[in-house]
């Protein structure tokens, strides 16, 4: 079990991270998503105590970050941003050097290297300079290398980030499989990795969690069922103020400019819109009556979910305003 307790972190003037608190129980994968200078990497190093908070905590179980440094990184595998490794050497002695590093009892160190091997798909360059791999590769050797003291922990910072397609599937269901056993946090800004990989996720923006829950339960929450998507012709042009003046409407988003509809000629234009309400309600009977009694044609009405991608952009830009 991971707590974090009222991290703050400033670097200089600028406070990075502002008094965040989450929990990550065992056996989870988590996504740590946030938009760029959110304050993930520093949370990150800051749980694998690289360096300290201005104020706060961390609990590994019992341990702390101040008093149980060491244990704390036995207990973790980091992976850090961009991947640091050494271009000189090749994938084994960089193994075994990270393995000396980490303090494994020599007689396991060879059984160890060959675990990591077969579980990151080495074994066809295991002899070849770091420096010459594909950047996929590269990532793995390094997953390779933060997993050799099998950690129950592993801390990701971008784990995807400059890999092609495929390297980018190869290493999400790689850290699936890792994810069975072990507690996973993905930092990302790449939604889909969260969608893809995660159980959970938590949101940072200008270094406060603005969402954290299972993604299906954050969808739910935000709007759920709280926005309808149409397709309305119409002889009007006040069609979307018509619908703006309804009472329970948050607003309405045009999904594209409204078309001539062709197959009615004369005024008729074809509209694209979302309806936001924030009601439990489902109001989707009043505005088919409504539609209804103006005797427009209807050719579609959709209750929608918010996507993740939504969710994020709303949450993110809604802190750029109070600023
Ligand atoms: N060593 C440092 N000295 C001064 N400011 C820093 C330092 N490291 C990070 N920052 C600042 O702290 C804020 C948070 O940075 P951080 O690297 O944690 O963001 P991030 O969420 O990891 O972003 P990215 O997605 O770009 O990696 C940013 O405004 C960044 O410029
Ligand atoms: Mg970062």
């Amino acid at each position: 079990m991971i707590q974090v307790q009222n991290l703050t972190k400033d670097y200089g003037q600028l406070r990075a991270l502002d008094n965040i608190s989450f929990t990550i129980p065992k056996g989870e994968i988590v996504g740590f998503l946030g938009p760029n200078g959110a304050g993930k990497t520093t949370t990150l190093k800051i749980m694998t105590c690289f360096m300290p908070p201005n104020s706060g905590n961390i609990y590994i179980d019992d341990l702390n970050i101040y008093q149980n440094s060491i244990q704390i990184r036995k207990k973790i595998g980091y992976l850090p941003e961009g991947c640091p490794l050494y271009g000189e050497m090749n994938v084994i002695d960089f193994l075994k050097f990270v393995a000396e590093l980490r303090d494994i009892q020599k007689n396991i160190i060879n059984k160890r290297i060959k675990e990591m091997i077969q579980t990151c798909g080495l074994k066809d360059v295991v002899h070849q300079e770091i420096g010459e791999l594909s950047k996929g590769f590269r990532q793995r050797v390094g997953l390779a290398g933060a997993m050799i003291h099998n950690p129950e922990i592993l801390i990701l910072d971008e784990p995807t980030s400059g890999l092609d397609p495929n390297q980018i599937a190869e290493i999400r269901e790689l850290i699936k499989r890792l994810g069975k056993e072990k507690t996973v946090l993905i930092s990302t800004h790449i939604l889909r990795e969260v969608e893809a990989t995660c159980d959970r996720v938590i949101i940072i923006d200008k270094g406060k969690i603005v969402a954290d829950g299972p993604l299906t339960e954050i969808q739910n929450s935000f709007h759920n069922q709280n926005r309808v998507y149409f397709e309305i012709q119409a002889d009007t042009k006040m069609l979307i103020e018509e619908f703006e003046s309804l009472p329970d409407i948050d607003n309405v988003q045009l999904y594209e400019q409204p078309a001539r509809q062709a197959l009615a000629g004369g005024e008729d234009s074809l509209y694209k819109f979302y309806v936001n309400f924030s009601k439990d309600k489902d109001i989707r009977p009043d505005l088919y009556n409504f539609i209804k009694s103006k005797e427009w044609i209807l050719f579609e009405m959709r209750a929608e979910q918010y996507s993740l991608e939504d969710i994020f952009r709303q949450l993110t830009e809604k802190g750029e305003e109070t600023n």
